[in-house]
């Protein structure tokens, strides 16, 4: 509490119901309060907290220590109770433990048990996994289920989570409405797909919040385009600084119809548009990242001039940039010399 506002409340009974009033409304804000937090220029709120991994160092993670303080303090101070909270791709609980963790210092919800929803393949199935299992001493061959250890991890939050394995294009989501929607397996159009007809119709308009893991990554530049797509239902609340985490509250309902659009099939000139919108707003590494996948959106849709044309506007320095770096390398060897192009051709 603000001393001088406390001093004037005590002197002021108006200023004192004001204040009461003030905290009765935050304690039924949702998402607004991540809202109010960051539009008031400050560092978001989950940077000030003491760090949330300290508390989760068996669990090898591939999200950001920053992305768990995230996803920690919005199943604390913005999840209300009112929903599930969905983990959509845990690994082997990088997100599910900030989560739970989250859940179980919320002083408004009520009804825990049961309440956080994870979903995988948990299936050894990619390459880029076999170090997390060496960190924890563990050898497992490819196609191999790691799902006892994620269940051995995640031993603690038993009472909060209902585990679903399967491939999410095929599992139903049948938990009724979704507060808190992390998503970090929409890994391909299909999958996405999937996100958008299973867990975007449980969503609540002015409510739910949605974390996609994945946007500010290139390799999956289909959520550009699902979140430019979808617009008009959803509100840009920020990002985490460290890790490719951006945040979104869903603000009006979705019609139904419009769920079950392709959105791969859509004209190019959307897509375009979609990514031409989200450039306005990101800079450094992170416009870069936009930039990568919007050459491999084209090179996707056998558009070789437009994908070096993109290639053009990556500034020059994105090669010194450690997380640009690796990005690049999915751009065709050939087109790199274009990088830092634009401004001589536009000249
Ligand atoms: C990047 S990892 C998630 C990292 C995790 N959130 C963390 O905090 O460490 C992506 C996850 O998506 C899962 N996944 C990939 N394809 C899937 C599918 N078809 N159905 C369900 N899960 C899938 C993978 O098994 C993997 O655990």
């Amino acid at each position: 509490v603000n001393p001088q506002i406390e001093s004037k409340s005590k002197s002021f009974p108006f200023l004192s119901r004001l204040r009461c009033l003030f905290s009765r409304l935050a304690q039924r804000l949702g998402w607004q309060r991540l809202a109010l937090a960051l539009s008031s220029q400050e560092v978001p709120p989950w940077q000030r907290m003491p760090p949330v991994w300290k508390h989760l160092t068996q669990v090898p993670s591939m999200v950001s220590a920053e992305e768990m303080q995230m996803l920690y303090w919005v199943a604390r101070d913005c999840y209300t109770g009112v929903g599930t909270i969905v983990d959509g791709g845990p690994f082997l609980g990088g997100s599910t433990g900030p989560l739970c963790l989250g859940l179980q210092d919320n002083r408004r919800a009520s009804g825990k048990a049961g309440v956080v929803h994870s979903y995988d393949l948990f299936l050894y199935d990619n390459i880029f996994y076999g170090p997390f299992f060496q960190a924890m001493g563990e050898e497992l061959a490819e196609g191999d289920s790691f799902l006892h250890l994620y269940e051995r991890l995640m031993n603690p939050f038993q009472d909060a989570l209902q585990v679903h394995a399967g491939d999410f294009c095929v599992l139903p989501y049948e938990a009724g409405p979704i507060e808190i929607l992390f998503v970090d397996l929409a890994k391909s159009w299909e999958l996405n797909a999937a996100v958008v007809s299973k867990f975007f119709r449980h969503l609540i308009p002015g409510k739910s919040l949605v974390i996609h893991q994945d946007y500010l990554h290139f390799g999956e530049f289909w959520l550009v385009i699902t979140m430019w797509f979808y617009r008009n239902y959803f509100k840009y609340l920020g990002r985490v600084d460290q890790g490719n985490s951006v945040l979104f509250a869903y603000t009006r309902k979705i019609p139904d119809e419009l769920l079950e659009v392709d959105l791969k099939a859509l004209p190019l000139e959307e897509k375009k548009a979609a990514f031409e919108d989200a450039l306005k707003r990101f800079a450094g590494w992170q416009r870069t990242e936009l930039l990568v996948g919007y050459a491999r959106m084209f090179l996707e849709e056998k558009d070789e001039e437009s994908a070096e044309a993109v290639v053009r506007r990556i500034p020059p320095e994105a090669v010194n940039h450690p997380i640009s770096q690796a990005s690049l390398q999915w751009i065709p060897k050939a087109m790199l010399p274009s990088i830092g192009q634009h401004s001589a051709v536009a000249a």
